[in-house]
C-alpha cells in the first residue's frame, strides 16, 4: 500500500490520509457572494475520502473580490454561510481549510464598483491571455501606497479570524497564479521602487508581512502558504524565480506554518508550468517543513513523489473535482470521472454535485 492512505499531522491537525483536495474557484456562490447549501453538499461529498480539502479561493475584502460568482469572507452573512460547508465536512469526518484570496490586477471589471480601479504592486495590466468572465483585456491597474498595505494586511487577519469562527480547521494563504501576492512577488508585476520592490528581499516583504500577521491572529499552526514559482497563468514571470522562491522559502521555514503547498506540474506540457527549470526540490530544501505538491499528479506520480521523500502531501485539483472519491477509486484501481470542462465554472448542480461516487456506478452497472 501507498503512503498516500497513511495518515500524518501537520500543524494542529491530524490527517486520516496525505490525498488533498487542491483548491478549486467554481463559482456557485451567485451574485450575493454567500456560500450556500448547494457548496456545503459539494464539499461534503468529497470529505469522507480526502484527507484535507482546501476550499476555493475566496475574497478577503471588496477591493480583492473580482470572480463572478465567487464566494467571499468579508461579512458575517459569508461566515454564516461558510459554516454550513465546514458542518457537512466535518459530520463526514473530514478536515478543511479555506483559501484566502485579493485578485489584486487581475479583478474581473464586471465586479468594479462606480470609479473603481483595480489594484496593484505597479501600474502593469496583465495581458489577456486568459479565460476571463467579461472577455474583455485587463485595464492598467492602479499601484499601491505602501501607506495602504497595512490596511489588506488586516483584511487577511479579519478574514482568518472569520474562517476559525465559521468552524475551518484553518487557513491556506493564496500566494500563487498571479494574484495580488504573487504580483508583489515576482518582478514581471512588481516594479516598484519603494521598500516592497527591486530586490528579492522587498519583494517578498509584503507577502511575509500577511502571513506573519495571519499566523499571529490565529496561530501557526493552522496556516498554510500556496506559491506557484513557475506559472505564467495571469500573465506571471520573474527574472531569476529559484532566487525569488528559494530565498521566501527559507523565510516561510521560521514561522512554523502547518505546510508549504507548490502548484508546479512535474509534466512541462501542463498550462501551469511554463518553461523554468523544475524548482520544487529546491524550495522544499530551503523550506524543510511539511510540504504539499500539486500539478497534474495521479496516483503513481503521487506514490512516486511520496516514496522519494519529494513530498509528504499531494493535492489533487481536477482530480477531485470529477471524482469525489478519487483516494477511494485509486484504492480500488477503478477508473475515474471525467471532468466537463463547460461546467467547470458554469454555476448550478449540474457538473458539481452529480459525479458518481463508484457504489453508484457499480449499482448501474
Ligand atoms: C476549475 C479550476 C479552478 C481553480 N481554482 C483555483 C483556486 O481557487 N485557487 C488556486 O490556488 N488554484 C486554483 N486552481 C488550480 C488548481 O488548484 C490546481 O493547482 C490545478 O488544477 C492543477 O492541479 P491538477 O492537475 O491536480 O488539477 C483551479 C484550477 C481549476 C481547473
Amino acid at each position: 500500500m501507498s503512503t498516500l492512505y497513511e495518515p500524518i499531522k501537520i500543524g494542529d491537525l491530524e490527517l486520516k490520509n496525505r490525498a488533498v483536495m487542491a483548491p478549486l474557484t467554481r463559482g456557485r456562490a451567485g451574485e450575493s457572494r454567500i456560500p450556500n447549501d448547494l457548496m456545503a453538499e459539494y464539499y461534503g461529498q468529497r470529505a469522507g475520502d480526502a484527507g484535507l480539502i482546501i476550499a476555493e479561493a475566496t475574497a478577503i475584502s471588496e477591493q480583492g473580490y473580482g470572480w463572478p460568482g465567487a464566494p467571499a469572507m468579508y461579512n458575517d452573512d459569508h461566515e454564516a454561510g461558510w459554516s454550513k460547508t465546514t458542518k457537512a465536512v466535518h459530520d463526514k469526518g473530514g478536515k478543511i481549510y479555506l483559501q484566502l484570496w485579493h485578485m489584486g490586477r487581475v479583478k474581473d471589471e464586471s465586479t468594479y464598483k462606480e470609479g473603481e480601479q483595480a489594484v496593484g504592486p505597479s501600474a502593469i495590466a496583465a495581458a489577456n491571455n486568459i479565460r476571463r468572465a467579461s472577455g474583455k483585456a485587463y485595464p492598467k491597474p492602479r499601484a499601491l501606497e505602501a501607506a495602504e498595505l497595512d490596511g489588506i494586511v488586516q483584511d487577511y487577519v479579519e478574514g482568518a479570524r472569520r474562517v476559525m469562527r465559521a468552524g475551518f480547521d484553518g487557513v491556506e494563504i493564496h500566494a500563487a497564479n498571479g494574484y495580488l501576492l504573487d504580483q508583489f512577488l515576482r518582478d514581471g508585476a512588481n516594479r516598484r521602487d519603494d521598500d516592497y520592490g527591486g530586490s528579492v528581499e522587498n519583494r517578498i516583504k509584503f507577502p511575509l508581512m500577511v502571513t506573519k500577521a495571519v499566523c499571529d491572529a490565529i496561530g501557526a499552526g493552522k496556516v498554510g502558504i500556496r506559491i506557484s514559482p513557475t506559472n505564467p497563468f495571469n500573465d506571471m514571470s520573474d527574472s531569476d524565480p529559484k532566487t525569488l522562491f528559494t530565498a521566501f522559502a527559507k523565510e516561510l521555514s521560521k514561522l512554523g506554518l502547518a505546510y508549504l503547498h507548490i502548484l508546479e506540474p512535474i509534466k512541462k506540457s501542463h498550462p501551469f508550468r511554463g518553461n523554468d527549470e523544475y524548482l520544487t526540490p529546491f524550495i522544499n530544501e530551503a523550506y524543510g517543513g511539511h510540504l504539499m505538491v500539486n500539478g497534474g499528479y495521479g496516483l503513481e506520480e503521487a506514490e512516486q513523489a511520496l516514496k522519494n521523500h519529494s513530498a509528504e502531501l499531494v493535492a489533487f485539483g481536477v482530480p477531485y473535482l470529477a471524482t469525489p472519491d478519487l483516494l477511494a477509486r485509486f484504492k480500488a484501481r477503478a477508473e475515474l470521472n471525467t471532468p466537463d470542462q463547460a461546467t467547470f465554472y458554469s454555476g448550478g448542480a449540474e457538473g458539481y454535485t452529480d459525479y458518481p461516487f463508484l457504489k453508484d456506478k457499480e449499482k448501474a452497472a
